[in-house]
């Protein structure tokens, strides 16, 4: 999958695109970068144009001149690249932390969001005990680097069923996070931890929505995705079984097969 860097004003970002048709927007979870998107990118939906970015200082995107401290930051960095690219409005679809950046961009610009694809994240903030355990990470990665991180939460990411299943899929996501630095990762545990809450936006968020979420997600639960689906103006949610935290790559077929579905109603 090839990506390239795209330069936007004093952005520069890495951004895998593929197929044509109306614009998906892709945006990754934490600790990982656009290649959790590899099996979407490899196999559909069809008719649309996938875009999948690194976030600024994941993966291949550099950090830029100020790091990113906020989800406002990330947010603003989509919206300057929807405009780049001249595609807007986009279907925007975010994991997890993805998911959280997502709101961020519904409440900066809702115009260009034609719909709204929330998986496995959460709409309520922090609390005082994550909060707590963000900056023990960040201790952690200070001093041992991405690897302290992810060996932290690895055993969270993936469902039960998933590491039974193929202990292959954690040894990928790992070499995936370990692409990242520890200054990014920790600029990203400081985005999470500031991240304001999102319950106040949702019966405002007119624009068809689908929650996605792993039966097994344990990080984000299915309870969480309910609230988010009930609580907009067209919202469905959707339990993937046999899935945890990382649902689109534990089940990439039925995540997409889900994903196709929703955007079928769209066009
Ligand atoms: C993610 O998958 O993006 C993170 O697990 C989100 C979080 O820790 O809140």
């Amino acid at each position: 999958m090839c990506a390239r860097l795209v330069t936007a004003g004093e952005l520069t970002v890495s951004v895998t695109d593929r197929g044509q048709g109306p614009p998906l927007l892709l945006v990754h979870a934490f600790p990982l970068s656009a290649r959790m998107w590899t099996p979407q990118l490899e196999a559909g939906p069809e008719g649309w144009r996938l875009i999948a970015p690194d976030l600024r200082g994941f993966g291949a995107s550099p950090p830029g001149t100020v790091a990113p401290r906020h989800v406002r930051d990330h947010a603003a960095d989509l919206l300057a690249l929807v405009d780049h690219l001249q595609c807007g409005p986009v279907v925007l679809a975010g994991l997890s932390m993805g998911g959280y950046i997502a709101f961020e961009c519904w409440r900066q610009r809702p115009d260009l969001i034609r719909a709204l694809v929330l998986a496995d994240t959460r709409a309520d903030p922090d609390t005082d005990d994550s909060r707590a355990r963000r900056q023990l990470l960040q201790q952690q990665a200070a001093a041992a680097g991405t690897g302290a991180v992810i060996d932290a939460m690895l055993p969270m990411l993936l469902g039960a069923s998933s590491q039974a299943r193929d202990p292959h899929l954690a040894v990928q996501v790992r070499a995936w996070a370990m692409e990242n630095t520890a200054a990014g990762v920790i600029d990203a545990l400081e985005v999470l931890r500031t991240r304001p809450d999102s319950r106040p936006d949702l019966a405002r968020i007119a624009c068809p929505v689908l929650v996605l979420v792993g039966a097994e997600d344990t990080i984000t639960p299915p309870t969480l995705a309910r609230t988010i689906a009930e609580g907009v103006a067209d919202g469905v949610c959707v339990e993937l079984a046999d899935a945890g935290h990382l649902a689109s790559i534990e089940q990439p077929r039925a995540f997409t097969q889900a994903l196709s579905t929703f955007l079928g109603r769209l066009s």
